[in-house]
């Protein structure tokens, strides 16, 4: 098998205990190092993937492969030492009553000593920006902090491999790119893998690798931003839309017959592509 490949994952069908089909074939593969984004609307098996990747849910048809093996063969803390998943809701991760408290959790039932579970913490809150607020109490930290601190918790005990479901709900504007940086601090500088939920696809062209559309279960497409943010209509479909910038360009390249000759996706791009038509415009006359 390939070494570069840390997930492969083969899943024929997952249904939910009340009979409910959740996922129907999907196939992908994450390799080390990329930063991969699940892109699909409410209800189209998002969190049902991550949580099979994560070895929660095992009842299903198929295979899922974490380093070459089986999943459902490694124990939780083997599949904890590599992977670790961070909920949608805060919330629902975040339990003892200090900042501290809670990110050296996970290193102290590793077995780290308090000094370097101390050192562990100090590291992972400074890596989300967060050393300033170590004695805070959990209660009082806003909705951004709280997801930057289950970060956090997971950085403490060295996962290289992170599962992040819809990062970016629910913080404003400025959060969510201060989260789109952090994860690509982590991706670049550390080498963290990252498989993240999300239907922003404003966000997705600007910072990730590869996507894979969801679509009421099944991968509708695949590949990276430029291949799967084509037409308006194909992400009608599956309950999306194109990037604002993608889908400007479209209409003028096709409604109005200004010659574009690719679909830039950001607002950098569109800026080159503009100035260069500009610029050609400019010698013909
Ligand atoms: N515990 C559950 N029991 C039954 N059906 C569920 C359960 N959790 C999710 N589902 C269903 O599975 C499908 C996929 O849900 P989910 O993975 O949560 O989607 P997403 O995260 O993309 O919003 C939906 O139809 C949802 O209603
Ligand atoms: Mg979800």
């Amino acid at each position: 098998m390939d070494d570069d490949v840390r997930y492969l994952a083969s899943i024929e069908a997952f249904d939910y205990p009340d009979g409910t089909r959740a996922l129907t074939r999907v196939n992908l593969a994450i390799r080390r190092g990329e930063w991969a984004a699940i892109l699909g609307s409410n209800g189209s098996g998002k969190t049902t993937l991550l949580r099979i990747l994560d070895g929660l849910l095992k009842d299903y048809a198929g295979s899922v492969l974490l380093d070459g093996t089986d999943v459902r063969k490694l124990s939780p803390r083997q599949i904890y030492s590599k992977v670790g998943l961070v909920f949608q809701n805060p919330d629902d991760q975040l339990f003892a009553p200090t900042v501290f408290e809670d990110v050296a959790f996970g290193p102290r039932n590793m077995g780290c000593s308090e000094e370097e579970s101390g050192k562990r913490v100090a590291q992972a809150l400074e890596l989300v920006d967060m050393q300033h607020a170590a004695l805070k109490a959990i209660g009082a930290l806003s909705f951004g902090q709280k997801k930057r601190i289950c970060i956090a918790g997971l950085l403490a005990m060295g996962h290289e491999i992170l599962l992040l479901d819809e990062p970016t709900a629910g913080l404003d504007p400025m959060g969510e790119y201060r989260m789109m940086h952090l994860l690509q601090r982590l991706n670049r500088e550390k080498g963290v893998t990252i498989v993240m939920a999300t239907h922003s696809v404003d966000l997705v062209p600007i910072f990730i690798d590869s996507l894979y559309i969801l679509s009421r279960g099944r991968i509708a497409r695949g590949g990276t931003p430029e291949e799967v943010f084509t037409a308006p209509d194909e992400m009608a479909a599956v309950k999306l839309r194109l990037p604002h910038i993608a889908e400007l360009i479209h209409r003028l390249k096709h409604e109005d017959q200004v010659q574009f000759g690719r679909i830039p996706l950001t607002v950098g791009e569109a800026r080159r592509e503009i100035i260069k038509m500009l610029e050609l415009e400019g010698k013909k006359q």
